[in-house]
This record gives structure tokens, C-alpha cells and sequence, in this order.
């Protein structure tokens, strides 16, 4: 793209001020900001005002096979899981594409030492978690690492220098997720430095086209994956390619599975499970209005009582068939670096937007969701802040309640 059609395209959209200082900049510079302008999705800009938030269809309860009916069931749903995991039928995506912002770390988050007398990184411990599953099974799954264009490198460099964890190298795979442009409170998209648009990762509902985009899908294909488990890198206790999980979901027919804990309270920071227009659907707690959130059955329990963890499988045929479908772009006010009258600013407080889409969105494309309630102190402990709610102190609390030597 050359100077004019930058100009022409940028005055369509009304955000000529990306060129503000392109007379200062040498050649490299010039070209590397005309690339950068050529690659920005205009049309996240719309869901300013949080038009992918109101609600589409009527919201019911969405039951769960719960934590009592998985242990009676569990040899079952066991040994058809290991069965596919020893057919090589199930791969695993760790999300590690986020900011981490709220935790305030400066580098990945699954970097994060949570180590108390000796060194435990976030990833270590997931990876240990991993193990208990591969000596169930005597099988090593791919696995797909999502990182974010700004943690890539570090990310790939921190497994490098671990030794993968132990884990065997040729099935452990890096790719980059893709991005969104940022704005102003205006919508006027931000400068990062003089020669570069601002850009930040696009949240994880993009997990699946990046993965394809960035050629996975092969391996997917010719190794005959059939299920993928998707988990954040936040929850130390997550359990990954949990055979039971795998073979309820399987077993189930849904194209989907979510793993879910009973809220504490009807305030909790959770994603809601539910139905909507009678299609598996996740309202996000802060889109979940103070009726849905305190509504409670006959028995006093909670109507809408199911908060997913961020572990899901979902069917790979359902997912290529669910592609094309474009999830909304939800906008969260956060603080972003950027230019500001020629000089870069780092603000502390929220000044504009990031957008991203988010996996909760794709569960609605799925044929049906196996919710799958599993036992909070066992399987949910999400590292969110360094104090309070959700923090590092509350999750080594629990990593020890497990048996984990900090
Ligand atoms: P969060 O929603 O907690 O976002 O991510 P975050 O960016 O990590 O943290 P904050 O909000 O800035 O504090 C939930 C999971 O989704 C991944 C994260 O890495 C985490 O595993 N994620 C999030 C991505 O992979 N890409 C994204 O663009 C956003």
C-alpha cells in the first residue's frame, strides 16, 4: 500500500491522524507503517458501545451432569476417554495469548512463579497436571500453545530453556493468535510509537481461525483429531485432557463440553452457562443483570448456577463448521500506550478501547454443551490479581489443599 491509498482509505474511515507524523519517519519506517495500516480491521470500531452485549434470545437455565453423577459414573466416562486419548483422538490448546494485566507481571503469565520455597512456574504446574494424564494413558497429546504476538517469543524461549518441561518437543506447537486495532474513547485508533498502529491481541474467541490460519490444521488433520480441549493459563488447577471429561462430552453427543463449579455467590466473576432460545449459550457476569444473577429454585439454590472455568472440548467437525461464523467483538476499557501530541504516553487508568472476541461466543455455534460440574477446591484455582479474589495467595492456598509442595 503506498502513501495515497493509506491517505484515501484512512480519510474514508476518518483516521488520517495515523499519518500525523509520517514526514519524520526514514524509509523503513514509512513501509512499516503503510503495512501496519493495511492490516487494520475497520469494522471492530462498530462494536463501540457494546452492541455484542445485548442480549439476542430468551435466557433459560442450562442443567449440568453434576460432580455426585460423575463419580458414579466415573469408570465409564474414564475408560472411554483414555480409549480416545490412546487413539490419539484428542489434542490440548493452552490459551496463553492474554495480557495479564490485572496480575500486573511484567512477561507471559504462565511465567509467573508461584513457588514458595523453590521455583513453580504457572506453566510448570499445568504441565505437571498434564502428566498425571499421560501416565494414565502412556500417550503424549499435541499440544498447541496460543501466545500473543508480544509473549511469543519469550514464551517459546521459557519452554526452551525448561526442556519443554519434559514434555516430548515434536508435539508441543507455538502459534501466534491475531490482533485488533486500539482506540480512543472516541474511536479514534491509537499510534504505539510515530511509525506503528497500535495493535493488541483480538481475546481468545480467535483461537480456533488462528490456528488455522497459521497452518495447525494439518497436524489436526493428519493425525485425525477429532476433540480439542481448550484451557486458560490462569487456573493452576486445571485439569487438562481430563480423560472423564472427555468421555462424558463423547459419550454425550453434545459438540461441546464445559467444565463448570457451583458459584459461591451470585456476585461471582464467572461466565454463566445457560440457554439461549434454547441453544447452549454463556452470559458473562458482567452482562448478567441482578434478576438472572439472584434468582434462586424452590430448593434456595441458584436458578443460574453454573460458572464455567475456561476448560472446554469442543468436536473438531463442528468447529470447522462453525468457522465462518463471525463472533462479536466485545470493547473493554483498559489503559494503552500510545502518542500523544509526539511524545508516547503510558497512561495507569483506562483510556480507550482493546477489542476482543471471546471463546464463551463460539459455545453457541456448538450443538449442544455438556455442562460438567467438577469440584471447585480440586479443579478451579484462577490466578486473576496478585491480592484478594482470584490471586496468587488465594491459589497457593489451594495448590496446597491438593497436595502440591510449594
Ligand atoms: P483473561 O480474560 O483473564 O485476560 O484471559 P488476560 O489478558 O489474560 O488478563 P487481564 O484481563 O488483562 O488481566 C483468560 C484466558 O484467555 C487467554 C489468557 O491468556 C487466559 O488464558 N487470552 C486472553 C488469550 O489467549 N488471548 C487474548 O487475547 C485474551
Amino acid at each position: 500500500m503506498d502513501y495515497t491509498a493509506a491517505k484515501t482509505l484512512l480519510e474514508r474511515h476518518g483516521q488520517t491522524q495515523l499519518l500525523d507524523y509520517f514526514g519524520e519517519l526514514d524509509e523503513k519506517q514509512r513501509s512499516q507503517l503503510l503495512s501496519d495500516i493495511e492490516k487494520i480491521d475497520f469494522s471492530v470500531l462498530s462494536y463501540i458501545g457494546g452492541n455484542s452485549n445485548k442480549r439476542r434470545g430468551k435466557i433459560t437455565p442450562a442443567p449440568a451432569v453434576s460432580a455426585e453423577e460423575i463419580q458414579k459414573n466415573r469408570g465409564k466416562y474414564e475408560s472411554a476417554g483414555i480409549e480416545l486419548l490412546r487413539q490419539n483422538k484428542v489434542a490440548a490448546v493452552l490459551l496463553a495469548g492474554g495480557q495479564g494485566s490485572r496480575l500486573g507481571f511484567d512477561g507471559p503469565k504462565g511465567m509467573f512463579d508461584i513457588g514458595v520455597t523453590h521455583p513453580l512456574s504457572i506453566f510448570g504446574q499445568q504441565m505437571n497436571n498434564i502428566f498425571e494424564v499421560t501416565k494414565k494413558t502412556g500417550e503424549f497429546f499435541h499440544l498447541f500453545i496460543m501466545t500473543g504476538a508480544q509473549n511469543d517469543e519469550v514464551t517459546r524461549k521459557f519452554f526452551k530453556d525448561n526442556s519443554y518441561f519434559g514434555y516430548p518437543e515434536q508435539k508441543i506447537h507455538f502459534y501466534i493468535q491475531s490482533v485488533a486495532p486500539t482506540c480512543d474513547f472516541k474511536g479514534k485508533i491509537y499510534l504505539d510509537t510515530k511509525s506503528r498502529v497500535s495493535f493488541a491481541p483480538n481475546g481468545n474467541g480467535g483461537w480456533y481461525s488462528s490456528l488455522i490460519d497459521s497452518g495447525m490444521g494439518e497436524i489436526i488433520n493428519k493425525e485425525g483429531v477429532e476433540w480439542i480441549n481448550i484451557y486458560s493459563v490462569d487456573n493452576v488447577l486445571q485439569r487438562i485432557c481430563d480423560p472423564a471429561f472427555i468421555g462424558a462430552t463423547a459419550l454425550s453427543n453434545c459438540a461441546c463440553g464445559a467444565k463448570v463449579v457451583k458459584k459461591v455467590a451470585p456476585e461471582e466473576k464467572v461466565g454463566i452457562l445457560c440457554y439461549e432460545d434454547g441453544k447452549p449459550s454463556i452470559i458473562e457476569y458482567y452482562d448478567a443483570d441482578d434478576e438472572m444473577k439472584n434468582q434462586r429454585d424452590a430448593d434456595g439454590q441458584l436458578t443460574y448456577r453454573y460458572g464455567v472455568t475456561l476448560n472446554y472440548l469442543f468436536r473438531v467437525a463442528d468447529l470447522n463448521a462453525a468457522l465462518d461464523a463471525k463472533l462479536p467483538y466485545h470493547d473493554a476499557q483498559k489503559a494503552i500506550a500510545h502518542m500523544d501530541k509526539g511524545v508516547r504516553v503510558t497512561p495507569k487508568e483506562p483510556c480507550g478501547f482493546k477489542f476482543e472476541t471471546l471463546v464463551v461466543d463460539m459455545v453457541k455455534f456448538m450443538n449442544g454443551c455438556l455442562g460438567y460440574e467438577v469440584v471447585r477446591e480440586r479443579e478451579f484455582a484462577p490466578i486473576k490479581n496478585a491480592t484478594g479474589n482470584d490471586s496468587v495467595e488465594t491459589a497457593r492456598e489451594l495448590l496446597k489443599l491438593n497436595g502440591v509442595k510449594l
